[in-house]
């Protein structure tokens, strides 16, 4: 056998740097496996790496300059080595990559690929040509389904790997509100179809996945196809994967209040396996504001559409995204921002200060609202969200929740899941519970998880007639 062979046969060592976006994280295990035929085997820092791999976000300013500082350090690693003969590739990926394409390697010529979200399937492919030497630089759409020629998620259940696990169903958008990079960075919206959905989910529940997460830009504008050439919604996909055996929990993020349809309300209405935790984000509080954001709806009509998705599942808490400082908010504009946030009753919510992006509408509005003022805005917006979620929790106590038992807890005889709210649920049982769903009471409320008592199923049937109460819209 030649030397050559030998080291062909050496695994090459990556590291996959994820910042961004749940569909990020995704998006890097499918790059990773893509790469494992390919003898790359994943390590947990760039140290111990021959490819470091950027997965980069580009919907904030400061996520997006993150990227060049860490490949500035990136740049210094690969000269030790090259000093001391041995050598570093990199490669940036992500919504920056597909954003800023040449200009990175422009601004950082030590990378060697640059490839945007469309084109992982061809990572290996493109991995070569940047071994021959080429700096590679791929930004273009392609016509073909990355999804059929990625391998699909697999999932071998292990203490570093849960019970939880995302699948990707639709990608990229269409509506371009103002502030937003998406549109840019994903591309047009487009639905994986039906089977291939279902049969990854069956292979990750095949492999002990308990909780699938459903992700897209816009998740609830899926509509992929059935092997008729029907076109299915994301409320028909739901009953089809609740079906599936092993599969207790569906999630799906992020939705857009326009594409809330009667199909998935009737879908929260029925399936137990739904999760009654909703993420659907209002942005502003503001008719004006939502105008000039481009959101296509008011207030009052998101309003309607949360009092509908409430009358089927009265136990539904929701979630939201708030930008404040869009151009042009006034005091008054982010008055009313507070008070959707208190007429919703959020769980919780992601606040942020809005960002100048480069090339969408909003950049080049003349009224730019100045950064103090948002800072000032967005304390008092978190300070109430904080508030809320404090008080949601507190409401949470009382009430016998079901929750899937995930891994061992802090302290010998303990163990920890999640409710149908995503909050971290601690309390005694033993560790053979894992991977089971199971009716806790919460009992107190901790920093960042709740206390909880596993209820027997003598203390469940006496329980039943409060449960009901229980179960009710916290107030
Ligand atoms: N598709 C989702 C949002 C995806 S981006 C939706 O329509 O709601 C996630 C969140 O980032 C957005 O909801 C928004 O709150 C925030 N965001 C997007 N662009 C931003 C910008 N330019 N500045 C500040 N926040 C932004
Ligand atoms: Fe961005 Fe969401 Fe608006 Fe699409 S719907 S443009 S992803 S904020
Ligand atoms: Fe960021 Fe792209 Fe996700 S811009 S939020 S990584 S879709």
């Amino acid at each position: 056998m030649s030397d050559e062979t030998q080291t062909e046969a050496r695994p090459k060592k990556l590291f996959i740097k994820t910042y961004g976006c749940q569909m990020n994280v995704y998006d890097s295990d499918r790059m990773a496996d893509a790469l494992a035929p390919h003898a790359y085997e994943p390590v947990q820092s760039a140290e111990d790496a021959d490819l470091v791999v950027l997965n980069t976000c580009h919907i904030r300013e400061k996520a997006s300059e993150k990227v060049f500082s860490e490949l500035g350090r990136l740049k210094e690693m690969r000269d030790l080595r090259r000093a001391e003969g041995s050598d570093l590739m990199i490669g940036v990926a992500g919504c920056v990559a597909q954003a800023e394409g040449e200009e990175i390697v422009r601004r950082q010529p030590a990378v060697n690929l640059v490839f945007g979200p469309q084109s992982y399937h061809r990572l290996p492919e493109l991995l070569t040509r940047a071994h021959n030497g080429s700096q590679v630089v791929e930004t273009e759409f392609p016509t073909e389904d990355k999804f059929a020629h990625l391998p699909a998620a697999k999932r071998e259940v292990t203490l570093a790997r849960g019970l939880t696990a995302f699948l990707t169903v639709q990608e990229g958008c269409d509506k371009f509100c103002s502030f937003c990079v998406v549109p840019y960075t994903r591309g047009a919206e487009t639905s994986r179809p039906l089977e291939q959905v279902l049969s990854e989910a069956r292979s990750l529940a095949d492999g002990g996945v308990r909780e699938l997460t459903l992700l897209g830009q816009n998740v609830n504008a899926y509509h992929g196809l059935d092997k008729a050439g029907r076109t299915v919604g994301l409320g028909e996909l739901c009953y089809r994967l609740a079906e599936i055996p092993g599969i207790a929990r569906i999630r799906y993020t992020t939705s857009h209040p326009l594409d809330m349809s009667e199909e998935l309300i009737a879908a929260h209405r029925d399936l137990d396996a739904l999760m009654p935790y909703l993420h659907l984000p209002v942005q502003s509080g503001s008719d004006r504001i939502l105008k000039a954001m481009n959101r296509r709806h008011t207030t009052a009509e998101y309003l309607a559409v949360i009092e509908r998705i409430k009358a089927a599942r009265p136990d539904m808490a929701l979630s939201g995204d708030f930008i404040v400082g869009f151009p042009g908010e006034t005091d008054a504009d982010f008055e009313q921002t507070l008070e959707i946030a208190r007429l919703t009753g959020y769980a919780s919510a992601f606040t942020f200060k809005y960002s100048i992006r480069p090339g969408t509408p909003g950049a080049t509005m003349d009224n730019q609202v100045a950064e103090a003022v948002k800072v000032e805005r967005l304390a008092r917006l978190n300070a109430q969200i904080m508030g809320q979620t404090r008080d949601f929790a507190q409401s949470c106590v009382g009430r016998i929740l079901p929750v899937l038992i995930e891994k061992p807890g802090r302290n010998p005889g303990q163990v920890g899941g999640r409710s149908p709210y995503l909050q971290a649920v601690h309390m005694e049982g033993p560790t053979r519970l894992i991977g089971q769903i199971i009716p806790v009471e919460i009992v107190a409320v901790g920093n960042n998880s709740l206390a909880g008592k596993i209820v027997t199923d003598a203390e469940l049937k006496s329980a039943s007639l409060s449960q009901s109460v229980a179960n009710a819209v916290p107030a």
